[in-house]
């Protein structure tokens, strides 16, 4: 039997929130739907596992995703009122906490899983909203680094239904400029992170990420959403990761027979799909424009462009070489510690030292230490 949750039915913050529902679990913790009692209002608090709380690296992660998303102010960006550390003494004392606005609907995942595929003049203005999103987050310095459709929830907002929020920046890597002085550097080169599915390529080997890492998770989650499925053929965690680094992606008419979709899609998708992030949309507002031809056209859709406007189009990139003649990259050899494969969970992968690899000239020989976070 499962031991009771802590949290369920207490209250925290000196009797400020009552805690009705878990509403979410994941690596870090739970997320729990609460009234504040002062306001009579319902908010979503996400809270670290209380194990986890002496853990300095994830601390200092939890604590680096509640300052930047407390930062966003985008619509489209789940909104934060507080967040901080429950007293010492009381119920959870010393775990970490994030108040945010309590978000009714479903996310995107279990919408597709639920509901099936969405329609492409829908799907298309979700991920216009979520570009909004992410462009203001990117001015600011901040990658998401974790995108996928989970982290993207789909809520009502008074008359809209499906009004697109991102979630979840947990893995959100803070430039320079947004550090404070003494924070630790949370990961390095060497060292991926983020979820297999929706990884970028240079994100599956480890280099340091940009926006446009972004750009291309979010095209495979338009992938998924507008067809069920992803972009690559593949059963384990580790043979995704491997995949986005040198194989082609499905080209999306081939991935469906029930559906057919126009060919100019495709064309996008590809492009914020390009293997070298410089062949890609160079932000998430130039990609947003690139899918409004696809979109149906509403309120929320222009009010992304109106806050935002459209960059000069960087022009069409060259084709890049067929994924065959690229020379794999060295990756590495190492123990793995990992637990039970349970798709779509953030990972941390570290990479060791090179061991074997190329073999005829083509194979990718990849090791890995996978660490779930859970
Ligand atoms: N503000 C919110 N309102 C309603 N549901 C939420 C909210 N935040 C998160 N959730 C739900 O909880 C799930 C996990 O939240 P998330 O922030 O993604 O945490 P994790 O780090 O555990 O993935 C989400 O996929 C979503 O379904
Ligand atoms: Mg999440």
């Amino acid at each position: 039997m499962q031991p009771a949750d802590p949290f369920l039915d207490r209250t925290i913050l000196g009797g400020q929130f009552h805690i009705t529902k878990k509403i979410g679990t994941g690596g870090m913790g739970s997320v729990y739907q609460a009234t504040q009692v002062d306001m009579n209002r319902s908010v979503a608090i996400k809270i670290l596992h209380p194990k986890l709380a002496t853990r300095r690296d994830l601390a200092s992660r939890f604590r680096r995703e509640a300052r930047a998303m407390s930062q966003l102010t985008h619509p489209n960006t789940v909104k934060v009122f507080m967040y901080g550390q429950l007293e010492d003494g009381a119920v959870g004392g010393g775990s970490l906490f994030i108040v945010m606005e309590y978000l009714q609907g479903r996310n995107l995942n279990r919408a597709v899983k639920r509901e099936g595929p969405l329609p492409l003049p829908k799907a298309a203005a979700i991920l216009i909203q979520a570009c909004g999103a992410l462009q203001e987050a990117h001015d600011m310095g901040i990658v998401h680094r974790d995108l996928k459709p989970e982290n993207i929830f789909l809520c009502k907002q008074g008359e809209i239904s499906d009004y697109p929020k991102v979630l979840d920046f947990g893995l959100a890597k803070v430039t320079e400029r947004q550090m404070r002085p003494g924070s630790i550097q949370l990961t390095q080169e060497g060292m991926v992170f983020g979820t297999p599915e929706f990884m970028s390529p240079e994100q599956a080997q480890g280099k340091t990420l940009d926006a446009r890492s972004d750009i291309y998770s979010l095209a495979v989650i338009l992938y998924e959403a507008l067809t069920g499925k992803l972009p690559f053929e593949a059963k384990t965690p580790m043979e995704y990761i491997q995949k986005h680094v040198v194989e082609a992606p499905i080209p999306i008419n081939d991935r469906t027979e029930e559906r057919k979709f126009p060919e100019p899609l495709w064309g996008v998708l590809s492009r914020a799909m390009a293997k070298s992030p410089d062949a890609r949309y160079q932000s998430a507002i130039e990609f947003a424009q690139a899918l409004r031809p696809f979109a149906e056209s509403g309120p929320a859709v222009e009010a992304i462009f109106q806050m935002t406007p459209a960059p000069p189009a960087t022009s069409n990139p060259s084709i890049e070489s067929p994924p065959s003649s690229r020379r794999s990259p060295p990756v590495a050899a190492a123990a793995a510690e990992v637990q039970p494969a349970r798709a779509r969970d953030s990972v941390w992968v570290l990479i060791g030292v090179a061991a074997v690899f190329l073999i005829l000239g083509a194979a990718l020989t990849v090791g890995v230490l996978l660490l779930l976070m859970k």
